[in-house]
């Protein structure tokens, strides 16, 4: 077992967090990193997890487990260190929470161990924001084809939906300066959505009226449970309150609206979708590509080709997609889109957690990808 390489993985982690906004859990796992290194309480928290590889992940699972106490009220002292929990931090001074950090490790090992266990799995509501400028263009494109056709009813389905919070995107809000979209009264805001002006097609879009909306997930998380609840919370940073409170909005359409994720694969999810008369059937997804075996996916692109060839004026049907794509040297988050059985669109790009997103610029590079990595 090596403890050398752990040490390492937190730090890669930490460093990770601290790029993306989380100057919290950066502090935390640097110093995690040294108590590891010196044989502490977080050791014996991660003991037999020391040779786990990075997409394990073990250093979130460690800060989720934290988390999942600290939300629950288990640990007090550290909770007034937490903003998710009321509490504040200051980058200024990243050390004020370690002390009481690393006593709660110590006085919750088990509970932080089976914690361990568990994948971190995510439902990033930001995201719908991208999938809904989709839905608008599909939308868009069928109204310009038959311009007396009503915007037609929508029946959605998302592969890897995890809680399936994003079967409720059209009940959100998106807001830039001078642009909003969605219900005025959503309890989900997704602020700062456009980087820029949004595409002329979601500023000029009427809302969205969805009549069914389905998932599926190998391992979906129940939004109406506690647990499932906890776990979705535990695993967003403690720092970054706009995800929360995100998050906290979806949970609450959850509560009163039905979204069912089956718990199958993509595959053979897609093997039962049928298009039907007077409605948009929609297939769409976001940062799951990458989980899916090459077999499956072989057979997911099979039935998508299906649904295309099967779409037609009285029942259409559109694929929407935000992925990461290689586009150079790196990696873009990109909204793809194929209405039918034509061109595959690529029409925006994202933050990975869909906020803000932006347009792209004739000649940009991404414009000329159609392949997944
Ligand atoms: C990074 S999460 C993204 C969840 C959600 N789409 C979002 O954007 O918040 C990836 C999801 O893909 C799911 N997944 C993994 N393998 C899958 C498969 N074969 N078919 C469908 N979903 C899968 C995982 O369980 C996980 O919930």
């Amino acid at each position: 077992m090596s403890i050398e390489h752990a040490v390492a993985m937190f730090r890669h982690q930490a460093e990770a967090c601290a790029e993306l906004g989380s100057p919290l859990s950066a502090a935390l796992l640097h110093r995690a990193a040294e108590d590891l290194a010196a044989g502490g309480p977080c050791a014996a928290a991660i003991a037999g997890h020391e040779d786990a590889p990075g997409p394990s992940a073990v250093a979130l699972r460690l800060l989720g487990a934290v988390h999942a106490l600290v939300i629950s009220g288990r640990a007090p002292g550290l909770a007034a260190h937490y903003p998710s929990a009321g509490g504040a931090f200051d980058p200024a001074d990243p050390d004020a929470p370690w002390p009481a950090f690393r006593a709660t490790v110590a006085d919750h090992l088990p509970w932080i161990r089976e914690w361990l266990t568990r994948p971190p799995q995510t439902n990033e509501v930001g995201r719908a924001n991208l999938l809904l400028t989709g839905l608008a263009w599909a939308q868009h494109r069928l109204a310009q084809a038959s311009p007396d056709a009503a915007q037609l009813p929508v029946r959605l389905h998302e592969l890897g939906s995890s809680a399936g919070l994003n079967l409720f995107a059209e009940q959100f809000r998106c807001v830039s300066p001078g642009f909003a979209y969605g219900p005025p009264d959503s309890p989900v805001v997704l602020a700062d959505a456009w980087q820029g002006e949004p595409p002329a097609w979601l500023r000029d879009a009427p809302l969205q009226r969805v009549v069914e909306r389905r998932g599926c997930d190998p391992t979906p998380i129940d939004p109406r449970s506690a647990d499932g609840a906890l776990a979705l919370r535990a695993y967003l940073w403690a720092d970054q309150l706009p995800r929360l409170e995100r998050l906290n909005g979806a949970l609450a359409l959850a509560a009163r609206l039905p979204a069912p994720v089956e718990p199958i694969g993509a595959a053979a999810f897609l093997r039962d979708v049928r298009l039907a008369d007077g409605t948009l059937t929609v297939v769409w997804h976001s940062i799951m590509r990458q989980y899916v075996p090459a077999e499956e996916w072989r057979s997911v692109e099979a039935e998508l080709d299906r649904l295309a060839a099967a779409s037609g004026p009285s029942a259409p049907f559109v694929h929407l997609a935000m992925e990461p794509r290689r586009v150079g040297p790196g990696h873009r988050f990109l909204l793809t889109a194929r209405l039918g059985a034509g061109p595959t669109m690529m029409l925006a790009e994202a933050m990975p957690h869909g906020l803000p997103a932006w347009t792209l610029e004739p000649g940009d590079p991404a414009l000329a990808v159609d392949q997944l990595p």
